[in-house]
């Protein structure tokens, strides 16, 4: 056996023997009466019920305050289920199955006898593997998550395990603190209860099929990983835009803004998996070590740089699609005065040996024109001497587009001869579709999630440095607005592509950006 095949080999084994067999186990939801239980994840363990991808066998116990019996709890699953599935119909066959294991369990998180009704009901169960590998996901918000903590903990239902082998888990939604002080101290408040192995700290992104695969891509293509460095990237561009403006979250975006939003969370996750050194497995631990280091390299700003290399916008009224949108500061639950970015553009630098002097565009916002996220790395552009030269014109350099959403796939982009006795030439694109590859099968994010908490396998969720280092780098720059009000150049009309200065910190450099069309 060759080194090469022997590595691919060794490789695959860790890759397989990470998937540990999935046990039964119990699903408590906090926030069972809320958006995101009805919206996101019954649906989500719905469909995997579908797929047979639940352990068996399984439960799931709604916590919340309000009034509902077992059954009234199920029917309005149901009927939420029938909106938001992604199937749209359901199998009644399976749901009846599925709804035999939800329960419903009613109290106020504040309130001690509460838990101790909810331990009576995980203990009623005779599958001893029921009553003690439990997941409790924490969907209400961040504020009440040390509470409950501390509930469980006393009543017995959470151990703190030092080793492997933890039983019990916490799976925590976003947002995960509001600066770098309150991240600190919510993960005080759990730690103090659970073990960091027992924390699965929610992202959504990295339950995308499309972000998953950054990875995938990277690390199993050699001919792509080669070019994957300074000598051969001139720069890279990640967009995530959104076509919608804040519409009736105008109350929750006051509190947080594009750069703790989007930037904090999603961008520097995508920003990771794209840049991060090869990891020495794909087990959690060291993937996630390789994150962390990349977001450790991210050369932290001087207010001069803050000043050079970051562009905040707010929108104003516009149309797009002929719909007339109001300006951010005329939003419902909106100050008339508010100075929160509704857009953000950042040249980031990352002061490591492969990325050494290649610069990180990466920008948000919304109203924008469209709704799409996507990575495209730009090549460095052939020595313009041959064709270049001879048509007068600059060839377009080569660039590879990561399509994240929607139209999810990948485009090489590069320069074909047009047929014909002239010698000119076009940009041509080569493209991998998800669609017309695997169908038009996407599971939702949070399917792949749930199921690999229920597994125990933390790869798909922040590690509380990795939490920790993202507040650091979007605080530094946040602290640099404080008292700074917003400058009529930093106004866009909704339905364009930022502020003017966006288009400007690429334009100085000699570059642009290149929009997502969809
Ligand atoms: N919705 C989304 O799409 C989304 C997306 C990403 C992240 N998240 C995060 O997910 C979490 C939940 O969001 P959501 O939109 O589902 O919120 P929501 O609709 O406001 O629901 C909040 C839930 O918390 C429960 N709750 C609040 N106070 C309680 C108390 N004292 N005792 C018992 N239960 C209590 C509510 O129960 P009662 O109403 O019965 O009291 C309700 O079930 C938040 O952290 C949010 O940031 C949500």
């Amino acid at each position: 056996m060759n080194e090469s095949s022997h590595l691919d080999e060794l490789l695959a084994s860790r890759a397989s023997s990470t998937r540990r067999a999935i046990d039964p186990c119990t699903v408590v939801i906090f926030g069972a009466s809320g958006d995101l239980t009805a919206r996101k994840l019954i649906p989500a363990l719905y469909h995997l019920a579908v797929e047979r991808a639940l352990p068996t066998p399984y439960r799931i116990i709604g916590f919340a305050r309000r009034e509902k019996t077992p059954d009234s709890f199920r029917s309005e699953l149901l009927e939420a289920l029938r909106k938001y599935s992604r199937t749209r119909t359901v199998d009644e066959s399976v749901w009846n199955a599925f709804a035999k294991n939800i329960d419903y369990c009613q109290a106020d998180i504040s309130e001690a006898a509460g838990y101790g009704r909810l331990k009576q009901m995980i203990q009623s169960a005779s599958d001893e593997k029921l009553r003690n590998n439990i997941l409790f996901y924490l969907a209400t918000n961040p504020s009440q998550f040390g509470e409950i903590a501390e509930h469980l903990s006393q009543v017995g239902l959470l151990t703190k395990c030092e080793d492997g082998g933890c039983l019990q888990r916490l799976v925590v939604e976003k947002p995960f603190g509001h600066d770098l002080p309150s991240a600190q101290q919510l993960n005080a408040e759990l730690i103090r209860h659970a073990h960091e192995n027992q924390i699965f700290r929610i992202d959504h992104y990295l339950g995308k099929e499309t972000v998953q695969n950054i990875l995938t891509f990277r690390f199993s293509n050699g001919i792509f990983e080669n070019l994957w460095t300074r000598d051969s990237v001139d720069h890279v561009q990640i967009t995530v835009a959104e076509k919608l403006g804040v519409g009736s979250r105008g109350g929750y975006y006051e509190e947080s803004g594009a750069m703790r939003d989007m930037i904090q969370n999603h961008v520097l996750q995508v920003l990771s998996l794209v840049a991060m050194e090869p990891p020495v497995s794909l087990e959690a631990e060291a993937v996630r070590d390789e994150k962390v280091k990349l977001l450790k390299s991210v050369r932290p700003m001087t207010p001069a740089d803050i000043a050079r290399n970051v562009v905040r916008g707010q929108y104003f009224a516009g149309e797009i699609d002929g719909e007339t949108r109001p300006a951010y500061r005329s939003e419902p639950k909106v100050n008339a005065k508010s100075n929160v970015e509704t857009f953000v553009a950042l040249k980031l630098w990352i002061d490591n040996w492969r990325w050494s002097g290649v610069p990180f565009y990466v920008r948000t916002g919304k109203n924008l024109p469209v709704s799409a996220s996507e990575v495209r790395v730009q090549f460095k552009p052939a020595p313009n001497i041959l064709y270049g030269a001879k048509s007068g014109v600059r060839l377009d350099p080569n660039s590879l587009t990561l399509r994240l959403q929607p139209d999810e796939g990948i485009a090489l982009r590069f320069n074909g001869k047009v047929p014909g006795a002239a010698t000119k030439l076009q940009p041509v694109r080569m493209q991998f579709s998800y669609d017309t590859e695997f169908g038009a099968y996407t599971p939702e994010a949070y399917e792949r999630l749930l199921l690999e908490a229920i597994a125990a396998d933390a790869t798909l969720f922040i590690r509380r440095d990795e939490v920790e280092t993202a507040w650091a780098i979007v605080d530094s720059i946040r602290s640099a607005w404080t008292d700074k009000p917003l400058t009529n150049r930093e106004f866009y009309l909704a339905g364009t592509w930022g502020p003017t200065a966006s288009d400007d910190l690429l334009g100085t450099d000699g570059r642009e950006w290149k929009h997502p069309t969809v």
